[in-house]
């Protein structure tokens, strides 16, 4: 099963300068969270922005350069390599970013898990659009809002109608 975890804002923006427009350290919470135990898979700009696998997940970095490596991730060169791969290891591979990629899987994803982020940021890379009649609620819980979280978002989890 294919799921898509992002954070976007009400524009879907989704990132700046190669790093995340905002910072919203419980919504980097609830990514560890959901993700953990599973393959997540990045284009290589994001992991590069990253910087290190994360820990207890299978990372995966999509690049179509064949002699490109990184220490504790697994590198494919096509979409039809990560499709085999996610049918023979695990039952929920998490696309987590960035645009590219999610362009990449559009038709395949079967669950997203968004966090929706109620205010509006500088950027230059964007979720791209759904066609949100295709998808049903699931679940929405409000997130924590403090000093160091300092917006009203909520986690939303669809599934494919
Ligand atoms: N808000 C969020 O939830 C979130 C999540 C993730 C990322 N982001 C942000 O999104 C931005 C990065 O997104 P992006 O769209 O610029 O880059 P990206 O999707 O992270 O990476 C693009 C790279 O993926 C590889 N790629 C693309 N299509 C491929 C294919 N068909 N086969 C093999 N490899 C392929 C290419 O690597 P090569 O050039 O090496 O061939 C391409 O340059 C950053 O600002 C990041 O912080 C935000």
């Amino acid at each position: 099963m294919i799921s898509f975890l992002w954070a976007e804002d009400e524009n879907r923006l989704i990132g700046k300068d190669n790093d995340l427009p905002w910072r919203l350290p419980a919504d980097l919470k609830y990514f560890k969270e959901t993700t953990m135990g599973h393959a997540i898979v990045m284009g290589r700009k994001t992991y590069e922005s990253i910087g290190r696998p994360l820990p207890g997940r299978t990372n995966i970095i999509l690049t179509h350069d064949s002699n490109y490596k990184q220490e504790g991730c697994l590198v494919l060169n096509s979409k039809q390599e990560l499709l085999n791969w996610a049918e023979q290891n695990d039952s929920e591979v998490f696309i987590t970013g960035g645009s590219e990629i999610f362009k990449l899987f559009i038709d395949e994803v079967d669950q997203l898990y968004v966090t929706k982020i109620h205010a509006t940021f500088e950027g230059d890379t964007y979720f791209p659009i759904l066609n949100w009649d295709d998808w049903t609620l699931i679940s929405e819980k409000k997130g924590l809002k403090d000093e160091k979280n300092p917006y009203d978002y909520f986690f939303q989890m669809y599934k494919r109608k």
